[in-house]
């Protein structure tokens, strides 16, 4: 009797780490998930996703061995194969997760991230016919005594998994506020004064080239060369090793477009 006891406590305060983190891991990707709009808000549960799944995988092997140990010898088939498939999808996710988090999202490896979607789904599901059939067969087999329905997830632990994840939707939104409140935006216009206009209203022209709103753009929008690698990873390696890649800092040119910059104000931005 004492032995059970002390597996049932290991388990509770396995599941105190366990739930809220599961909570705020699953709420923070299905809100990432199903809004599908790039804003400040959507970065931080971004962030919070990867910290609490983080916290889900160091937790998930001891909290398992410690529920697996209490309830060994139950026999509950339903129960029991919904468990081992909640436990698969969860092992999917942590998996693919991990994946995503330390080497990042490309297209080549798109199917890691159709997989962490697809885990996340068929985890919902077994873990909710777990969770069903497990409080089914608790109303039939203890009828008329007291029913325990989660005897390893104490009441305070309900309330901190609610708390935790309550928080954090708080901590989002105060987050973004305070970004907001110190962003200062893009200058999307040039840096030269005065700035020349012999081919016509678009600053471009002579050349081919173009951007969104068709004048000029804040040169923090446009990421560096590392940047383009991150997804373009081949293409950059080639690029890098050629010399093509040494063009801006070429002397004479850098002197001929900084002549341009200050003489002709073609150039938006001397290059330094
Ligand atoms: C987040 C990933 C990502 C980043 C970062 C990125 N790209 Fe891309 N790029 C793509 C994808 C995906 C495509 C293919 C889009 C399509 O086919 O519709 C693409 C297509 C292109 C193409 C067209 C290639 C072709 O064969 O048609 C060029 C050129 C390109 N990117 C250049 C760049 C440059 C330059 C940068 C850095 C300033 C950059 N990309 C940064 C993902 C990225």
């Amino acid at each position: 009797m004492q032995k059970k006891e002390s597996v049932l406590d290991k388990e509770q305060h396995r599941m105190r780490l366990f739930s809220p983190a599961l909570l705020v891991s699953i709420g923070s990707g299905f809100i990432t998930f199903l809004t599908n709009e790039y804003s400040v808000w959507q970065q931080w549960f971004f962030l919070i996703h990867i910290f609490s799944g983080v916290l889900v995988a160091i937790v998930f092997i001891p909290y398992l061995y410690a529920h697996i140990k209490r309830i060994l010898g139950n026999r509950r088939l339903f129960v029991f194969i919904t468990g081992i498939f909640a436990a698969f999808s969860l092992i999917g996710l942590i998996a693919t997760g991990t994946y995503i988090s330390i080497l990042g999202q490309n297209e080549a490896q798109r199917w890691i991230y159709d997989w962490h979607i697809l885990s996340s789904y068929l985890l919902l599901a077994t873990l909710l016919f777990h969770i069903l059939f497990h409080c089914f067969s608790v109303f039939n087999s203890k009828r008329g005594r007291q029913r325990v329905y989660f005897q390893s997830i104490p009441r305070e632990v309900q309330r901190l998994s609610v708390f935790s994840l309550i928080t954090t939707v708080i901590c989002v939104f105060s987050l973004t506020a305070l970004y907001a409140s110190m962003y200062t935006g893009y200058l999307d216009q040039g840096v030269v004064q005065n700035y020349e206009y012999p081919y016509g209203a678009h600053p471009f022209r002579p050349s081919q080239t173009e951007t969104l709103n068709q004048s000029f753009v804040d040169e923090k929008r446009i990421g560096g060369s590392f940047k383009c690698g991150s997804c373009h990873e081949e293409i950059t390696k080639q690029w890098m090793a050629s010399i093509h890649s040494q063009g801006a800092s070429d002397v004479s040119y850098v002197k001929n477009v900084n002549l341009l910059a200050k003489k002709k104000r073609y150039f938006s931005d001397p290059i330094l």
